[in-house]
């Protein structure tokens, strides 16, 4: 395929899988529903005390999350990471932009992630790029933004749903290897939608990774958005493919004390946020559930809703007892159900 080919599909990609995802409903299937906090009825706190803000790449930040990767590269899509990273400036909070290969294969489209740094300029910026991309790729796509990060995706079951997906992962862990000695920035690699295990970040973390964000499963569902752009070939039968986030940030948390997990993947709530940070996550990472309220509702709408995330949060580690971040981290919280019954199987 020529370049010019290569780049509009790509372009039209992007657009695409906003419309679609926005006509999109996943069921809920992150799992943490089978986690289960416990009421402190003698928190010992003030409610007023109680602070969210938390240290994420030595910057300190005003809550544990992080909007995550979704898009660029497109006139429709400059606009989304305009208003995305105002948001992300306002809360001051991180903000991922989505793959930049479109702006590397197509400069003119760059402007539409360099908004972002533009927009926040002191904020915490990260790339993304393919797990698979060349180094001289990675490099590019943090310059672009003036990252403090680059976070590398990796979507297999992505790629094979869409006809003109990539096929060939082989040497991808060498890759990812070699990205994290050349480049001189905190590497996250990232799933979107299928999880992490524990083999995956163990393998991930013998490699020199010190970040990983699940991506889990029981949100954002690539297989089913890309799966509706695939005239071709049906592959509803991976629609329920993937580690649910929870558990997805169980195994990953079994790996090591100095691995830092990302948890993300179907979160929308103030309790999933607050399960997340006790059971070990660093940040958690919100796409989906922010980006339908920015298209839906609009930018005010999508602030208030950030607002309201914190309150609950407050709320949540009041009831808990834990007047900061660090606090909560060490509650106490326990696993049922499903979840249990997979978690015993491979560490108990
Ligand atoms: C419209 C859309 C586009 C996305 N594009 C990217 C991308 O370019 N790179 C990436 O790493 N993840 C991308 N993601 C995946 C998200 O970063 C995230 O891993 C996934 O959506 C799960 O989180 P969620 O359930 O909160 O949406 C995209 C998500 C959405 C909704």
């Amino acid at each position: 395929m020529d370049k010019e080919n290569e780049y509009k599909i790509r372009a039209a990609r992007k657009d695409e899988h906003i419309k679609l995802f926005m006509k999109s409903r996943t069921p809920k299937e992150n799992g943490f529903h089978d986690i289960v906090l416990q009421n402190n009825a003698v928190p010992e706190i003030d409610f007023n005390s109680i602070n969210t803000d938390c240290v994420f790449l030595d910057k300190v930040i005003d809550m544990p999350i992080m909007i995550n990767a979704t898009t660029g590269g497109t006139e429709y899509t400059y606009d989304i990471n305009r208003q995305l990273a105002m948001l992300a400036k306002a809360c001051n909070i991180p903000m991922a932009v989505g793959s930049q290969t479109i702006a590397i294969q197509d400069k003119s489209t760059q402007e539409s992630f360099k908004i972002v740094r533009e927009i926040n300029q002191s904020g915490i910026i990260i790339a993304n790029v393919s797990a698979n991309s060349s180094l001289e790729n990675v490099c590019e796509a943090v310059d672009m933004i003036a990252a403090d990060a680059i976070q590398l995706h990796l979507n297999a079951a992505q790629e094979i749903c869409m006809r003109e997906g990539d096929r060939n992962f082989k040497k991808l862990l060498n890759n990812i290897k070699n990205i994290v000695h050349e480049v001189k920035l905190p590497v996250i690699v990232k799933e979107v939608g299928c999880g992490i295990s524990y083999e995956t970040a163990r393998k991930l973390h013998n490699v020199g990774i010190k970040y990983i964000d699940t991506g889990g499963k029981g949100g954002t569902n690539f297989i089913d958005i890309e799966n509706s752009r695939n005239q071709e070939s049906d592959y509803s039968f991976l629609k329920h493919w993937g580690i649910p986030t929870a558990l997805s940030l169980l195994e990953c948390k079994q790996v090591s004390r100095d691995l830092h997990v990302i948890c993300s993947g179907g979160i929308t709530k103030a309790e999933e946020i607050v399960k997340a940070i006790t059971m070990g996550a660093a940040l958690t990472g919100i796409s989906g559930i922010i980006l339908r309220e920015l298209l839906e509702q609009g930018y005010d709408a999508a602030k208030a809703s950030m607002e309201k995330q914190k309150y609950q949060m407050k709320v949540f580690m009041f009831l808990l007892g834990a007047e900061n971040i660090e606090k909560l981290s060490k509650t106490n919280y326990l696993i049922k159900g499903e979840l249990l019954q997979l978690y015993k199987q491979k560490f108990l």
